[in-house]
């Protein structure tokens, strides 16, 4: 203890406590990057975990800490309830989890920035501005993500609220919030005489303008809101940095600030979307209404001995994931079939494309739960140009990822997004229960090609009737 008291004495304890921070900062960068790979990805977790636990650890032996039973208190209840909801949590409900937290990190950010400008007064600009911004962006960040976490998690309708003037009254809220910031940071009390009156204001219409910029996204959509949500959550805990002064704080908010805007991105380009249409053109409904044309030509479906047959004479297998897969809870049947086609010899790969099911990675999670080796998970980019060479693609419970009409069809809704070229390949195997469409609500002309054989019902029986006849 003498020995901390030396080095966190009032005049050493700066540069030290600095040093510290750097070290932290560079274990949330190896940290992320770790995160890259599936093989790494838990590893890296835990990188960034110890990074953030020297921080805290540093940040409370800095002798301006003194409260320790507080905060102490609040450790424990978070790290509490954190390491219940992770253990129960299915793995099918994480995007509504990384929602909630979002929404958590926000309003802790708020709490932050509002008793900082209650309890401090200051009337510098270099605190008064990111007071105002670390409410601001935490507060709709908090009720956005409640809004998102309803959606996915089926509390509330995933349909776009879509009404007359929307984006006139969220005009309004913001011209509204930048005069009351105004009020804030340059009139300092002008108008509103009392700090926490300007305060409320500015933290009900940041409250009001979260919910009402996410209502009108359809629930599909929900991932990139949740990345974009995300990495408003960082930006607001970058701002509480300045408020308080805290260079670690600062540089993890930044960091998640810009990850998340980075996810946000490629999960629009791997839609061929840009963010302004994810956010306002409430995709769900416009393909609700019925964007989509009719049956194709004629539907070729097989039976399971058939297709095993097949199988069985393949020498190169892709398999395809996509959200029914996830629906099925199919991914431990499918790694035994691919186990069972490699040990016949077939050579076999998983394709991933970056938007299959309804989450980030959410391909990837389950083929790891099932313990598919990572060296087979392949991307679009690596099969589309030897694709014509692959003897069958099985596409499970994948729809919009794999339709061509985002290839040939200018007038499609996802014309010009990615996907895989399952129809390319020598034949090709759907499996999914219905004629039924997919996240966009549009036909799929590979269902009608001659080299496509339908393979209807529940993915999870049909994979595990192939199995049985591996088998047999
Ligand atoms: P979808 O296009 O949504 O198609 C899923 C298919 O699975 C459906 O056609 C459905 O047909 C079938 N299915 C459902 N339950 C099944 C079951 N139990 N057994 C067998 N099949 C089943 O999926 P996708 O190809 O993965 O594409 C994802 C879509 O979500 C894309 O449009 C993407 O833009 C969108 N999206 C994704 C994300 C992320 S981050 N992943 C974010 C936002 C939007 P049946 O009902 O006939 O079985």
């Amino acid at each position: 203890m003498e020995f901390l008291n030396t080095i966190f004495s009032p005049t050493a304890n700066e540069a030290v406590v600095n040093l510290i921070y750097i070290f932290s900062s560079a274990l949330f960068i190896i940290g992320l990057k770790m995160l890259g790979s599936p093989e790494t990805a838990a590893k890296g977790n835990l990188i960034s975990a110890l990074g953030m636990l020297v921080a805290v650890v540093v940040t409370l032996l800095d002798q301006s800490v003194t409260n320790f039973q507080w905060i102490f208190l609040a450790m424990f209840l978070g790290a509490f309830i954190g390491a219940i909801a992770a253990l129960k949590i299915e793995m099918t409900s994480m995007p509504e989890m990384v929602a909630i937290f979002n929404g958590f990190g926000g309003i802790a950010s708020l709490l932050v920035g509002s008793s900082e400008h209650i309890l401090s007064s200051t009337d510098s600009l270099g605190i008064l501005i990111p007071i105002f911004l670390t409410v601001v962006i935490g507060g709709l960040t908090f009720t956005g993500s409640i809004i998102a976490y309803g959606k996915l998690s089926g509390r509330m309708n995933g349909n776009p609220i879509l009404y007359k003037g929307q984006q006139w009254i969220n005009g309004l809220l913001v011209l509204l919030l930048l005069f009351f910031g105004f009020e804030m940071i340059v009139n300092q009390g002008l108008v509103f005489t009392l700090n926490w009156q300007v305060l409320t204001a500015i933290i009900c219409l940041s409250f009001l303008l979260g919910i009402l910029l996410v209502i009108p996204i359809g629930g599909g959509d929900m991932p990139v809101v949740i990345a974009l949500l995300n990495s408003y959550s960082g930006l607001a805990a970058c701002a509480a940095g300045f408020v308080i002064q805290n260079n670690v704080l600062i540089v993890a908010g930044a960091l998640v600030g810009a990850s998340g805007l980075i996810l946000t991105n490629i999960m629009c380009k791997a839609m061929n979307r840009s963010l302004a249409n994810v956010l306002f053109s409430g995709f769900g409904a416009i393909v609700a209404s019925g964007t989509s044309k009719g049956e194709q030509g004629e539907v070729r479906p097989i039976v399971t001995g058939d297709a095993y047959l097949i199988l069985e004479a393949a020498s190169s297998v892709a398999i395809v994931p996509g959200y029914g897969m996830a629906v099925a809870q199919a991914q431990h049947a499918v790694r035994e079939l691919g186990e069972l086609l490699e040990g016949n010899g077939t050579t076999v790969q998983y394709v991933i494309h970056p938007v299959a099911g309804r989450m980030p990675g959410h391909m990837n999670v389950l083929l790891a739960e099932a313990n598919v080796p990572y060296d087979q998970l392949i991307e679009p980019g690596d099969i589309n140009p030897i694709i014509e060479s692959v003897d069958v693609c099985i596409v499970i419970g994948a729809n919009d990822v794999v339709n061509p009409a985002a290839r040939e069809d200018n007038e499609s809704p996802i014309y010009g997004m990615p996907i895989i070229d399952v129809d390319k390949a020598i034949t090709t195997f759907v499996l999914k229960r219905s004629m039924a469409s997919g996240f966009a609500g549009i036909q799929n002309p590979l269902f009608f090609k001659t080299n496509t054989r339908m393979l209807f019902g529940d993915a999870k029986d049909s994979i595990t009737a192939l199995v049985s006849e591996f088998k047999s």
